[in-house]
C-alpha cells in the first residue's frame, strides 16, 4: 500500500508541476498574506487540484495543506503547492511543490518537485533518496570555509535571531546564503550542492519532506515528528554529518539521534 502510494504521488507531483507552469512568468494578481509573504492564484489552484486528486484516490486519508489548513489524522498528506512563493510571484525560477505522506506524526515517504528544472527529489523511510530516480548522498565536506549553509527566514521570528544566526555561523568560517524556498534548500542538503539547511521556524508543509529526505540521502537532522510539529511548525536543522554539530550548536536546534543509535 505504501509504495502504491508513493508511485501516486510522484506522478501526482509532476501533474501539479505542469499546472503551476501554466501560470508561470505572467503578469498576475498578488495577495499579501501578511509581512513578505505572498499569495498567488496559482498557489491556491494546485492545492485544490492535489486536495481532489488525493481525497479521489485516497477518501480515508486527511489533507494538511499551506493554503487550506486541514487536521492532523492518523494518515496525512502534508503539501505546500509552491514553495518560494516570493520567488514564484517575481518569476524567479526557484520554486516547488512539496508533499510528505505522514503516518502517525511520522514522514513515511516525501516529494520535491521543482517544475522549471524537471527535477523530483524523493525519498522513502528506509529505502533512500533520489533525484529523478537516481540515488543521491549528502555532502562529505566537514570544514567549515569549504561550506555552504542556507539559512531560511520568515517574519514568524524577530530580525534580531536571524542576524545572531547568520553572524554565529559567518564567525565559524560558513558561507551563508538564502535563496527563498526552504523546501528546495532541504533538497538541496540531501544532494549535496549545500551542507546544511538552518532555520529557526518552519511549518510543516515546508519541511518534512525534505527532513526525511536529507536522513535517507546519509545526513543529520532535528526531530520533527508529532502533532504539534505538524499542525504548529518548529526549528529545523539539516546538515552533512561532518557539521551538524557545530551547527546545532550555533543554531540551539538540537539534532535528534542518528539513524543507527535510534533504531
Ligand atoms: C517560505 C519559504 C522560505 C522559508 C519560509 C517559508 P513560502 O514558504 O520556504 O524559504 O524561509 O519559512 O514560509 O511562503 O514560499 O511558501
Ligand atoms: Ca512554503
Amino acid at each position: 500500500m505504501l509504495h502504491e502510494k508513493a508511485d501516486f504521488c510522484r506522478q501526482l507531483i509532476v501533474r501539479a508541476g505542469e499546472l503551476v507552469m501554466e501560470g508561470f512568468g505572467q503578469t498576475r494578481a498578488i495577495e499579501m498574506k501578511g509581512r513578505q509573504d505572498y499569495l498567488t492564484e496559482v498557489d491556491g489552484r494546485c492545492e485544490r487540484f492535489l486536495r481532489a486528486a488525493i481525497a479521489e484516490a485516497y477518501p480515508q486519508d486527511g489533507f494538511f495543506g499551506e493554503e487550506g489548513g486541514g487536521s492532523d489524522a492518523a494518515t496525512l498528506w502534508v503539501v505546500d503547492p509552491i514553495d518560494g512563493t516570493a520567488n514564484f510571484a517575481r518569476n524567479i525560477p526557484h520554486f516547488c511543490i512539496a508533499m510528505a505522506y505522514v503516518e502517525n506524526g511520522r514522514a513515511e515517504f516525501g516529494a520535491i518537485y521543482n517544475p522549471v528544472l524537471h527535477e523530483l527529489h524523493f525519498a522513502v523511510r528506509g529505502h533512500g533518496a533520489t533525484l529523478n530516480g537516481k540515488p543521491i548522498h549528502v555532502s562529505g565536506v566537514s570544514d567549515p570555509q569549504a561550506a555552504t549553509v542556507e539559512l531560511g527566514w520568515s517574519a514568524r521570528i524577530p530580525n534580531a535571531d536571524y542576524l545572531s544566526a547568520m553572524s554565529g555561523l559567518l564567525d565559524y568560517g560558513f558561507n551563508v546564503r538564502r535563496a527563498g524556498s526552504g523546501a528546495l534548500g532541504l533538497a538541496y542538503v540531501a544532494d549535496g550542492r549545500n551542507e546544511a539547511y538552518a532555520e529557526r521556524h518552519m511549518n510543516s508543509w515546508d519541511c518534512i519532506a525534505g527532513l526525511l529526505m536529507v536522513e535517507e540521502a546519509g545526513g543529520r537532522v532535528c526531530s520533527f515528528e508529532g502533532s504539534e510539529k505538524i499542525l504548529q511548525g518548529g526549528p529545523v536543522l539539516a546538515s552533512a554529518p561532518g557539521l551538524a554539530e557545530p551547527i546545532s550548536e550555533i543554531m540551539h536546534i538540537p539534532l535528534a539521534a542518528p539513524r543507527e543509535e535510534a533504531r
